[in-house]
C-alpha cells in the first residue's frame, strides 16, 4: 500500500448520472476503475475509505469528480477553485 492520503482528481466538473434508488459506495479516493463508485482499489493504494450513499428516488445526481467538495459525495462546485480549472 502506498498509504497516500490525497484523493485523486478525476475531472474538473460534476459527473452527472441518473440514479435509481438504492445503496451505493462512492469512491472517495478517486482511484476506482468504476468511477464514481468504489471498486476496492483504495485497499491497495490509500487509506481513504468509500462513502456510503443511499439514493431514495430516481434523480440526476451530480457526483463530485474532483474529490474537493465540502459536500462529498456531491458536487459543490469546488472544482472551480482548482488552479487547473478552465471555465468554458
Ligand atoms: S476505490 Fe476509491 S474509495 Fe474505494
Amino acid at each position: 500500500m502506498s498509504n497516500s492520503s490525497e484523493p485523486k482528481i478525476r475531472g474538473l466538473k460534476s459527473l452527472r448520472l441518473i440514479m435509481e434508488p438504492g445503496k451505493y459506495m462512492y469512491c472517495a479516493c478517486g482511484r476506482s476503475n468504476n468511477n464514481p463508485f468504489c471498486d476496492g482499489s483504495h485497499i491497495e493504494e490509500t487509506d481513504i475509505k468509500p462513502i456510503p450513499v443511499t439514493i431514495k428516488f430516481k434523480y440526476e445526481v451530480r457526483w463530485c469528480d474532483c474529490r474537493k467538495s465540502k459536500k462529498l459525495p456531491f458536487c459543490d462546485h469546488s472544482h472551480r477553485e482548482l488552479p487547473s480549472y478552465k471555465p468554458k
